[in-house]
């Protein structure tokens, strides 16, 4: 059966962080942000912008009635939850409309989520043909100010619909995946910030992609001449070029070339929103298919999804006739054409504004919503309050 991704679409709140102008605030010289580490811009979430919002936004702007009326799964991969108990699923199966005889639940393994959604939702529509499954991806990634992280940070999700006969990518049964218990970065319960040792997580995340591309060549026989392109999970986009460095190492030119060219098209988002964790890998596919030129159809694409602590694999796709026809590049384009920047004072207080933690009510301050916007409004009797 062929099985993949219908629809994708992706939101990221309206306001950012120009990385040069925080580079002269942290005394760094402005290249390393832009060259060293790869990012332009850095989306911040006000208070009003959370896991649950942001994906249900992201659902919003890609799903119709008739989807609203199949979907029977609503996946949520997240590490920015916000609720021991209640799945963020639950929300935006009620923000957006699903019909009721769905079922909704949270997964959660750091930057890996949304992959795992995916493979469920293959399996779920394999036994269930009809079915169409709402994968979300949505996170707020944060490590603090003056922190080694702080560049890496960013705001948004991605949602994606997954059905029988997709019209963007068919995806392939063929995965390798690898599951290693080590402490690269992590988020203890009583943390609202990221704890990360960077250069252990980097040196993590290419050594899970050597391993699961080797199990992969092995097990499908493909080797670099398949894919046309290839999309990583990209907390900065500097990692995706790392990236491409580990698998062609033994390359011919060809082939390093080939993947080399469409890197800045598959960053060219995540450049601009920075790092949202469990939906980076698929702003990335988002970016590649909306920024660079059409691919034929049949090409494949490798996807390669990290998440740490760790679970890597190592999967792929092809693309359908007409593919950039499904997609929605000038409602992305003008999302992050409209934001506002936000002066170094202000992203500071924002990013360590936090809701009360002790049950106290709250109205959370809504004035700069776009219209159509879903919002978080309130937390009253320990009763999260979104605003569709
Ligand atoms: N001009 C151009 N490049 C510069 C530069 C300059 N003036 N100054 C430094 N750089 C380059 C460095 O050479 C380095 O490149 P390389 O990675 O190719 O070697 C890069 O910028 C980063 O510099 P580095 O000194 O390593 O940065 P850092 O110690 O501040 O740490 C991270 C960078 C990414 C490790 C840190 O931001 C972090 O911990 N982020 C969160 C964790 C994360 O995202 N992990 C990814 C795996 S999941």
């Amino acid at each position: 059966m062929d099985i993949g991704i219908d629809k994708i679409g992706f939101y990221t709140p309206n306001v950012y962080v120009d990385m040069e102008k925080l580079a002269e605030a942290r005394g760094v010289d402005p290249a390393k942000y832009t060259i060293g580490i790869g990012q332009e811009k850095m989306a911040v979430a006000p208070l009003h912008q959370d896991a649950v919002s942001m994906a249900a936004n992201a659902a919003l702007s890609i799903l119709d009635e008739e989807d609203k009326q199949a979907i029977d799964f609503v996946l949520f991969g997240t590490e920015s939850g916000v609720d021991h108990s209640k799945s963020g699923a639950v929300w935006v199966h009620q923000l957006t409309g699903i019909q009721k005889g769905a079922r909704s639940i949270e997964l959660k393994q750091a930057c890996y989520g949304a992959s795992a959604g995916i493979k469920m939702a293959m399996g779920h529509i394999a036994l269930n043909p009809e079915s169409k499954v709402l994968v979300l991806g949505t996170d707020i990634a944060k490590y603090g100010l003056h922190t080694g992280g702080e560049p890496t940070q960013g705001a948004g999700a991605v949602a994606i619909l997954l059905s029988q006969n997709p019209r963007i990518l068919s995806l392939d049964n063929d995965s390798a995946a690898l599951t290693k218990d080590i402490s690269d970065f992590w988020r203890p319960l009583y943390s609202d910030y990221a704890f990360v040792d960077g250069k252990f997580s980097n040196q993590a995340y290419l050594e899970f992609l050597s391993d699961v591309w080797g199990i992969y060549k092995e097990k499908t026989n493909r080797d670099l001449r398949d894919f046309e392109a290839m999309c990583f999970h990209v907390p900065y986009t500097k990692m995706g070029k790392k990236a491409i460095m580990v698998l062609t190492e033994d390359a011919d030119e060809a082939d390093t070339e080939r993947l080399m060219s469409y890197y800045q098209d598959s960053v060219y988002y995540n450049k601009q929103v920075g790092n949202i964790y469990t939906g980076s890998l698929y702003l990335s596919l988002l970016s590649l298919l909306e920024q660079g030129k059409e691919l034929e159809a049949g090409a494949r694409i490798g996807l390669f999804s990290y998440g740490s602590g760790a679970v890597g694999e190592f999967f792929s796709g092809t693309l359908k006739e007409g593919y950039k026809s499904q997609v929605r590049t000038e409602a992305h384009e003008a999302l992050l054409e409209s934001r506002t920047e936000l002066s170094i004072s202000e992203y500071e207080e924002i990013l360590e504004l936090a809701l009360p933690k002790d049950g106290t009510d709250i109205d959370i301050d809504h004035k700069e919503v776009k219209e159509g916007t879903i919002y978080l409004a309130a937390v009253k009797s320990h009763i999260r309050e979104y605003v569709n």
